[in-house]
């Protein structure tokens, strides 16, 4: 049974995991604070991705780095003058609207990458109309995304909140550079926040004003970009790949990575296509079908990218929708870099003797969107069992298990099923509850996505075992109180 988008917010406030920031204000549009639960649900998810994308190779690093950057930053990479949303006024009620989105939902057509004359004309010839109050739109113009900050006393200085983390593994890279002994390739993770003014944020945290980014910036040798030590182990596997020749037939076709290299993509990017597939595949247990890596044309690329695919999840409450993407940046931002801070940005490789400025390609991952593909392809409304469940894969659930005395205050019972919960507590997540029935237990354990619930009663007091229910298929298994760590290790 499928839900809506509103259906999953309503759940995520009503159970802890996303509500809007500010709440006892009103909110503020854009802007959103995760609870207990969706603060464990997301650092689950960055531990994975760090632990998955930092153990690619050995010079792979994670870095931290400040939110607010140097105005030159962004004169260098292009965002001053590039890093623009095209936005349209109602010419009555005054309301702005993104143009592109709006005219997407309109026509039901991707229109992303057109000039603001192209977009204003299909206005025209849509007779699209302000969504408020009918009346018509002004011509497309633009606006700049970023957040201008004013520093210090009279805010003589300005800076700007960064818009993708990417920049500061970019102004970084010179000192890690000489810190991690010149050695290329060179990978700078970073995990933290971005910031843009979106004209149109909606869709609980998938379009926010303040959002978190998991990004890894490799700096490798471009004249080895296609090539890749462990190329040929990731070269029969099929990628789920809809290329702009398939969008007509809207068909995402499986093409082995070695035919991606065969049609000209560099073995360099292809090798880590795959490698981001089967994250999303065998970590996060997404299902084949609601996978696919979308190519963007000329238009639709970023401004920085050579190579540009999109990581996009079919979810229920909103189809296809970007995750992330595969960016292959050149040396675009490096050598801006170098023009505006006159810091020298060329490398040799250690192993050819070649000096260059390093290529760039660009891992990139919004945490939050991540988050929420999560909860929408786990999460299945009550119809079914009186309860909604969140069937999460147990690497990411925030208790993984739960201890229930089957009765309250009943001191045998109670004292063996602390003595439990104590064995377990520290090895794996796992929380204690005694209030109301067991029946009542369970749902509310469901609901969060706990695995395993672990009941004590009476007989456990007799023969030392423990009943174990399974969210899934709610089968209940009598399990030794001494094998149950191997039971929970094993069956995670
Ligand atoms: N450094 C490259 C970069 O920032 P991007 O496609 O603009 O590329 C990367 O952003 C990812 O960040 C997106 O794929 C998406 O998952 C996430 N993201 C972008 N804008 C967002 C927003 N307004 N709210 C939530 N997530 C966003």
């Amino acid at each position: 049974m499928t839900h809506t988008s509103q259906e999953l917010a309503t759940f995520c406030k009503k159970k802890g995991f996303i509500y809007r920031s500010s709440e006892i204000y009103g909110g503020l549009a854009g802007f959103y604070d995760y609870g207990h639960l969706g603060t464990s649900l997301k650092h689950n998810f960055q531990d994975l991705w760090r632990g998955y994308f930092l153990s690619l190779h050995d010079n792979f690093h994670e870095i931290e780095a400040s939110e607010i950057m140097h105005e030159k930053v962004f004169k260098a990479s292009g965002h001053l003058d590039n890093f623009v949303d095209p936005i349209t006024k109602c010419s009555e009620c005054q309301v702005n609207y993104r143009a592109d989105h709006l005219i997407e939902g309109a026509i039901n057509k991707r229109v992303e990458g057109l000039i603001p004359e192209q977009l204003t004309n299909l206005i025209e010839e849509n007779e699209i109309k302000c969504p408020n109050c009918k009346s018509d739109l002004m011509p497309v113009e633009v606006m700049n995304m970023m957040f201008p900050v004013q520093l210090g006393v009279g805010g003589t200085h300005k800076g700007y909140l960064r818009p993708e983390t990417a920049q500061s593994p970019f102004v970084n890279f010179k000192l890690q550079f000489e810190l991690l002994r010149k050695k290329i390739p060179m990978g700078l993770a970073m995990i933290g926040r971005a910031y843009r003014n979106e004209i149109s944020p909606r869709n609980l945290t998938l379009r926010q004003r303040a959002f978190t980014q998991a990004e890894l910036q490799i700096f490798f040798n471009p004249s080895k970009v296609n090539e890749h030590p462990d190329f040929e182990k990731v070269k029969d596997y099929p990628l789920r790949v809809m290329l702009q020749e398939d969008r007509e037939a809207n068909m995402v076709v499986e093409r082995t990575a070695q035919e991606l290299v065969d049609r000209g993509l560099p073995k360099f990017y292809v090798f880590h296509l795959a490698y981001i597939q089967k994250l999303y595949l065998t970590e996060l247990s997404v299902p084949k079908e609601k996978f696919r890596l979308y190519e963007l044309d000329d238009k639709e690329k970023a401004f920085y990218n050579k190579n540009h695919f999109d990581i996009e999840i079919d979810l229920n409450s909103h189809g296809f929708t970007e995750m992330g993407g595969l960016h292959y940046r050149t040396d675009h931002d490096l050598k801006g870099h170098q023009e505006v801070s006159k810091e020298k940005m060329d490398v040799v490789d250690e192993t050819t003797g070649e000096k260059f400025i390093p290529h760039v390609l660009e891992l990139s991952f919004g945490v939050d969107r991540n988050v929420y593909a999560l909860l929408d392809l786990n999460y299945h409304k009550g119809e079914q069992r009186g309860n909604d469940v969140l069937a999460l894969p147990s690497v990411f659930t925030p208790f993984y298990c739960a201890v229930f005395p089957l009765v309250k205050n009943k001191d045998p019972v109670v004292s063996k099923a602390r003595d439990v919960y104590n064995q377990i507590h520290g090895r794996f997540s796992c929380f204690y509850d005694q209030s109301s029935s067991v029946g009542k237990r369970y749902a509310r354990a469901d609901e969060i996505g706990t695995k395993y619930c672990i009941t004590i009663d009476f007989e456990t007091l007799e023969d030392e075992c423990v009943t174990v229910r399974d969210r899934d298929t709610t089968e209940q298994q009598r399990i030794k109180i001494v094998d149950l760590l191997d039971y929970l290790q094993k069956n995670q």
